[in-house]
């Protein structure tokens, strides 16, 4: 008997700690928890896993005080009788079959009725989103908008968006907790996932991450959700949908017979430059600061940051975008031959607060960094080592060509500028 009570008491010690420990999991200090009423899926979803842990809890109890019940009573005792053989009993059998079929009833009911809500068609008037993975980074088209654009996306409040999930190479899986579903990118297939944020949301920023592995920055693979006002929205989508207004016009070689202004490689004829809305980076800092990456630079990976303040981003436009190769896969609106969709799309880079799948930082010496040697930063990254002297981890030898600091410099002042 004492054997049996120090089990018991430690069992239900364990259990006690256990359901202390999840009741202090508060949901808001958690960014990443999925128990947020935040889209008509979580709140779906939810209301489904709420319905199974109240069933659960209920034969958990009955069960285990059957048990302890049964345990205690009928326990052996000094000098006791031996235990009478019996051999079934219909009643009990019958009992312990039907109410188990009934629960699984209760369950399966809201279950299915749920995968047919959340598997179904988008409603109409949806916003269309594409979104295609690439190791390691996300790409985001709104093909009724004219957008294409990487690792950030924007959604109004209220509305339904509705994804449609390709990629580009591997499987990749598409998931933001915070507002439900999570579904995979398959080759040579598409699949579709939709959710209206809450109106109530106001604006806020979310991760995102993939949740398939994926190969040797899969962790490294992630993204932001800005869920804004429809009229932030509104701003935005016309802005994103711009050319960059910074275009790379080719400088004059030849020094112009009649004396003209000097063009110095920004379109002197460009319009003046509009900005759209993007998430104010003060908010984020405040509010939203599980957004904001703190990935360390690799040490071992140095820049000349004096360099920085002196970029020129019209040189950097002519000559570093394009001896550095940028051209060979990126492409920017607006700027000829900047057309490749290796990588990402770099029209208005300047307006994301993150880089590389959003693992860093968007800021100048983490650009330079970045540029300098990618794969030192983030292993496996297809981004080429474009710094000169630097060493390829992938190719395993030292690029002879590339660009210098100072050629590096300007390409970062250049891409800044892409507002
Ligand atoms: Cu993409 Cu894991």
């Amino acid at each position: 008997m004492p054997k049996l009570s120090l089990r018991q008491t430690a069992t239900t010690a364990l259990t006690a700690v256990g359901l202390l420990a999840l009741s202090g999991c508060g949901f808001t200090e958690y960014p990443n928890s999925t128990f947020n009423h935040h889209t008509d899926f979580n709140t779906a979803i939810d209301a489904l896993f709420q319905r199974l842990l109240f069933w659960g809890t209920i034969v958990f109890v009955v069960v285990e005080a059957g048990l302890v019940y049964t345990i205690i009573k009928y326990r052996k005792r000094p000098g006791g009788p031996k235990p009478r053989p019996i051999h079934g009993n219909a009643a009990l059998e019958i009992t312990w079959t039907v109410i188990p079929a009934l629960i699984l009833v209760l369950i399966a009911i809201p279950t299915v009725r749920t995968i047919f809500q959340t598997q179904a068609d988008a409603p109409a008037g949806a916003l269309k989103v594409q979104v295609i993975g690439h190791q390691w980074w996300w790409e985001f088209r709104y093909p009724e908008l004219g957008i294409v654009t990487a690792n950030e996306l924007y959604v109004p409040v209220g509305r339904t968006v509705e994804f449609e999930l390709t990629t580009k190479d591997v499987l990749h899986s598409f998931w933001i907790p915070q507002m439900g579903g999570k579904r995979d990118l398959i080759s040579n297939k598409t699949n579709y996932l939709w959710f209206t944020p809450n109106v109530d949301l106001g604006t806020s920023a979310w991760n995102g991450f993939c949740t398939e592995y994926c190969g040797s920055s899969h962790a490294n693979m992630k993204f932001r959700l800005y869920t804004v006002q429809p009229d932030e929205f509104d701003s935005w989508a016309k802005h994103q949908a711009s050319p960059a207004v910074f275009s790379a016009t080719p400088a004059p070689t030849v020094t112009p017979v009649t004396p003209v202004a000097q063009v110095t490689g920004a379109d002197s004829t460009a319009p003046a430059q509009t900005t759209g809305y993007v998430f104010p980076s003060a908010r984020l800092a405040t509010e939203f600061p599980h957004v904001i990456p703190q990935t360390p630079i690799p040490a071992g990976l140095t820049f000349d940051d004096a360099l920085l303040a002196a970029g020129d981003p019209a040189r950097g436009a002519n000559e570093g975008f394009m001896l550095g190769g940028c051209i060979g896969c990126h492409a920017i609106s607006g700027v000829p031959g900047a057309v490749s969709e290796i990588g990402p799309n770099l029209t208005h880079i300047a307006s994301r607060h993150t880089i590389a799948g959003g693992l860093y930082k968007n800021d100048a010496p983490t650009l330079a960094r970045w540029i300098k040697n990618a794969r030192h930063m983030k292993p496996g990254s297809l981004m080429n080592t474009i710094g000169r002297g630097e060493y390829d981890p992938i190719l395993k030898t030292t690029n002879t060509g590339g660009l210098d600091d100072r050629q590096i410099a300007d390409v970062v002042a250049y891409l800044l500028a892409l507002k």
